[in-house]
Parts: structure tokens; C-alpha cells; sequence
């Protein structure tokens, strides 16, 4: 037991340990503890005279009215009940269950300590400084702050802020976020809950989706078209109904506020386009079980704007030369994005990737490179075609003219009185002279031909460059 609690307190976060340290000073040296010790403890550790959110918020230390499973004060030799961490078993379920003859298990961990790995009692996410409302944003917030159960699915291409979107929904309105990342392999241990193995002991552990029901959570289950038929466990839930863990033979209702979102790349249909493998077609009768589906397009171009000003603005950019950055990176994308739903290209550049071009820039302030960077997962010609468009709407990308290495001509620093020469050195090559003094440089200008023969060496022969030629003709 002294192992066990040593071992538990290792684990303890600091404040955690200062209020157990607290609370043995005091004497509580078993558990469960009452409120108002805990609330006498905290006061002994500077803070108000309440229970914290990691025992309050936690369901498995839940031993009563006013009482709370607090096993890591049992120290120094006193014995500590530890806390059931099987729920109670419904009478109207009774099933055989290993947490009946396994010795009684140490505290459960919550699902809300587990997931944000102990650091805080509470799922809630933090609010995004760059976030910017569009498209279901406000549709999708009205159904959370309903606090009606309302499964909505929500489809669209990949990085166009699909989950962002719930996340943030969550984060506004104060909402716990129990965020599940499907794949082929999630099955209900994963889901609902199962056993684990926690100091040498067997323990029943609620999965996300029991979680999110018995806090009356937001569940997203994210991209969900990844996912097997393992998911159909979760059909009960979708009808908000409750769901019955049969390995520990518990019955549990969705609290009041429970509400699911999934996301998906596709609309669960499988994928057409050959670019979401491992999408799965999901079973009919699951997908009816949403009652709406929205899809999510990529934002326009002025929301664009205004996430990158604000990315911007959190990387310390604001300058004009960043403001033009931003402005011709935004163009870009749409006009990408425009190609791409007319078949003009076959890569998308997503809101995501679009971001990630900001904070490239702010770390190498370099146009160019930062696109560069951006598209160099692509192919090596949609890369071409990516950064000449970028190129044509924004001239100050350009590779500077020296490192394109297309010479056009030379010029000479021949002065006025030197032009005859010049001009019989031409000619002398088999040169035509006409056209070859440049009215608005005041310079005369020779062949690469020319230079070469080594005849002109006197007037400095300066390579000029070819700038890209102004075409027509579009860049893919
Ligand atoms: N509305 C938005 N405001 C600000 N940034 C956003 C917004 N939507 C998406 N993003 C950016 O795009 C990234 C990808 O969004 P995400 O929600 O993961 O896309 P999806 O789930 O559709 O694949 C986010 O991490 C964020 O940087
Ligand atoms: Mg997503």
C-alpha cells in the first residue's frame, strides 16, 4: 500500500501534492475525506476555501455526499479503503465482472486527468487568439448552446477548420471538449472504456465517449470515415439514450448538455477522389443517425485575410512588406483553390498550410522560401506551377534576376565619345549596330557571342538578366 501511494504521489502534479501534504499535516491520513477538510487544506495552501477542480471535477473520486476519494493521503502505514473503481452495477443489469474478484483497485484516474495528462481537472479548451468565426461556425454554436442532444456531422476537405471549429465552439462557451481521433483500429475499449492495468492492478477506466456522457461533454469524434465497424457500439449513444458497459454491467445516461459532432473528409460514403485513403464506407443506419450534416467550404478570401493578419499579428508581424505578404498569399491560395474545382491542378492549399506559410515567413522573412517550404510536399511539377503563380501575383518573389542564370545580353560602360569604337567592334564581329544602344540605360549592349570573343573587356561587359517574360499563357 505505502508502494503503491508512493507511487501515486510521484505521479501527483505540485499542487496536487501540496494540498495531500496539507491535508496530512492536518491529520487526514485516510480516505475518503470530507469536503470541508479538503476545503481547510486548500486554505492551508493559499487558495480558497474549496474543494479544487481535479477532485471535484473527478467522477472517480466521488465517494458520497460531500465525501471524495483522496487514497494518496494514506501514508505512512495508515490503511486506506481505496475507491471502488467499478461504478455501481445496475440491479436490472447483472453481469459477471473481473473488478468483482480483482482486489480493490486503486483510484481510477479520471478520463479528464488521463487525457490532459494530470496537468488540469478540466477539458475545456483554451481560446484561439487567431481564430476567426465563418462558415456553420454560428449554426453549430447554436445547437451547442441549445444544450438539445443534436449529433451533427460536419464534412469538407482536409485543413479547412473542421475541428477547429467544435474546438473553439467548446472553448467560447466554457464547454468540456472530449476530442476522439478515429482510425480503422479504434474498437469500444477505446471508445466506452475497458480494463487497464494501473500499479500492478485491474481497473475499469471510462472511455472518451462514457466521459463526455457523464460530464455532459461536447464529444467530437474526428474524422470519423476513418473508422471500422467497431464504431456501430456507438449507436445507442448517437440516439442519446444512454449506453450499457457490459464488462462492468453499468447502465449510463448522457448528462444534460452531452452532444456529439463528428468530422469527416468525406460524407462516410467512401472517397472518390483517391485522396482520403483509408476512408471507410460507414454502416447506413449510423450515418442516419445524425440529424444534420453540414459542409464545410474553405473560407473565402477575406476571412483568409483576417486569419493571416492575426497569425501574423501573433507572430510579432505587421510591417507592410508582412501585410503584403499576407495579402498576395491569400490571393494565391484562392485562385489555387479555384483551379482546383475547375480541374486546372490536382493539390489543394488548405487554410492549414496557408498558416504554416505564415509562420515559415516569420522565421525566415523570405517569401519565396516560405511558399517554397510550403508546397514541397507536392509533386516537382505542382511545385512549379504553385510558385510561378505565386510568382505572377507577387513580383517581389521573383528569384532575383543573377540566380536565374538566363544572360539576355551585356551591357558596356563605354562612354559617348567611345561610341564609334563600339560600334566598329560590333560590326567588325558581323554585328548590326542598329538597335543595339539601349535610349533609356544610355548604354550600349552586346551579344554573349561578342563578349566572348574577349574584344570588349574595355567597357565591362555587365550581364543583364532575362526577366520572366509576361505570359499569357497560364503557369500549369
Ligand atoms: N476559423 C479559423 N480561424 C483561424 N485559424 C483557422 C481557422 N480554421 C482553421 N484554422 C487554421 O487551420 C488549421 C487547420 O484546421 P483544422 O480545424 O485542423 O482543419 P480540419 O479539421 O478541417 O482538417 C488550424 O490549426 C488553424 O491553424
Ligand atoms: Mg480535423
Amino acid at each position: 500500500m505505502g508502494t503503491e501511494n508512493r507511487s501515486l504521489k510521484l505521479t501527483m502534479k505540485p499542487a496536487q501534492k501540496q494540498l495531500v501534504d496539507a491535508l496530512i499535516t492536518a491529520g487526514v491520513v485516510t480516505s475518503p475525506v470530507t469536503r470541508a477538510a479538503i476545503a481547510e487544506a486548500n486554505v492551508a495552501c493559499g487558495k480558497s476555501a474549496s474543494v479544487p477542480s481535479w477532485i471535484l471535477h473527478d467522477q472517480s473520486r466521488r465517494a458520497g455526499r460531500g465525501l471524495f476519494h483522496v487514497p494518496e493521503v494514506a501514508g505512512g502505514g495508515h490503511e486506506t479503503p481505496a475507491p471502488a473503481a467499478a461504478p455501481v452495477v445496475q440491479p436490472a443489469a447483472p453481469v459477471e465482472s473481473p473488478v468483482q474478484t480483482a482486489p480493490p483497485p486503486a483510484a481510477a484516474p479520471s478520463a479528464t486527468l488521463a487525457l490532459t495528462g494530470g496537468e488540469s481537472a478540466t477539458l475545456v479548451p483554451n481560446r484561439m487568439r487567431t481564430y476567426v468565426p465563418f462558415g456553420h461556425f454560428d449554426d453549430m454554436e447554436r445547437i451547442v448552446m441549445s444544450g438539445l442532444f443534436y449529433p451533427c456531422f460536419v464534412t469538407g476537405l482536409s485543413g479547412n477548420g473542421k475541428t477547429t471549429m467544435v474546438e473553439q465552439i467548446c472553448a467560447k462557451h466554457n464547454r468540456e471538449f472530449y476530442r476522439v481521433n478515429i482510425t480503422c483500429q479504434t474498437d469500444e475499449d477505446d471508445l466506452l472504456g475497458g480494463f487497464r492495468l494501473i500499479n500492478g492492478e485491474t481497473v475499469w477506466c471510462d472511455g472518451p465517449v462514457v466521459a463526455a456522457m457523464k460530464n455532459g461533454g461536447v464529444l467530437l469524434l474526428d474524422e470519423i470515415d476513418l473508422a471500422s465497424h467497431a464504431i456501430m457500439c456507438l449507436q445507442p449513444v448517437l440516439e442519446g439514450k444512454g449506453v450499457f458497459l457490459k464488462k462492468i454491467g453499468q447502465w449510463v445516461q448522457p448528462a444534460a448538455g452531452f452532444q456529439i459532432f463528428a468530422t469527416a473528409n468525406t460524407k462516410g460514403k467512401g472517397d472518390e477522389s483517391g485522396k482520403f485513403a483509408a476512408t471507410n464506407v460507414l454502416n447506413e443506419a449510423f450515418l442516419d443517425r445524425f440529424p444534420v450534416c453540414v459542409e464545410q467550404e474553405y473560407p473565402e478570401m477575406s476571412t483568409e485575410k483576417k486569419i493571416v493578419t492575426a497569425v501574423m499579428k501573433s507572430l510579432g508581424l505587421g510591417e507592410k512588406e508582412d501585410k503584403d505578404f499576407g495579402k498576395h498569399l491569400c490571393k494565391w491560395s484562392n485562385e489555387i483553390r479555384t483551379l482546383y474545382f475547375a480541374d486546372g491542378v490536382d493539390e489543394i492549399v488548405t487554410t492549414r498550410r496557408v498558416v504554416n506559410i505564415v509562420t515559415a515567413y516569420s522565421m525566415f522573412r523570405d517569401r519565396r522560401k516560405a511558399i517554397q517550404m510550403g508546397v514541397t510536399r507536392f509533386d516537382a511539377a505542382t511545385q512549379e506551377s504553385f510558385i510561378s503563380l505565386y510568382e505572377k501575383i507577387d513580383a517581389a518573389a521573383q528569384v532575383a534576376p543573377e540566380e536565374s542564370g538566363e544572360v539576355a545580353r551585356y551591357d558596356l560602360d563605354s562612354t559617348f565619345d567611345q561610341k564609334d569604337e563600339v560600334k566598329q567592334a560590333i560590326r567588325m564581329l558581323g554585328g548590326n549596330t542598329r538597335e543595339r544602344f539601349d535610349p533609356v540605360k544610355k548604354k550600349w549592349w552586346i551579344t554573349q557571342a561578342e563578349k566572348d570573343t574577349g574584344a570588349f573587356e574595355a567597357w565591362n561587359p555587365a550581364p543583364v538578366y532575362e526577366t520572366a517574360t509576361e505570359s499569357e499563357e497560364a503557369p500549369w
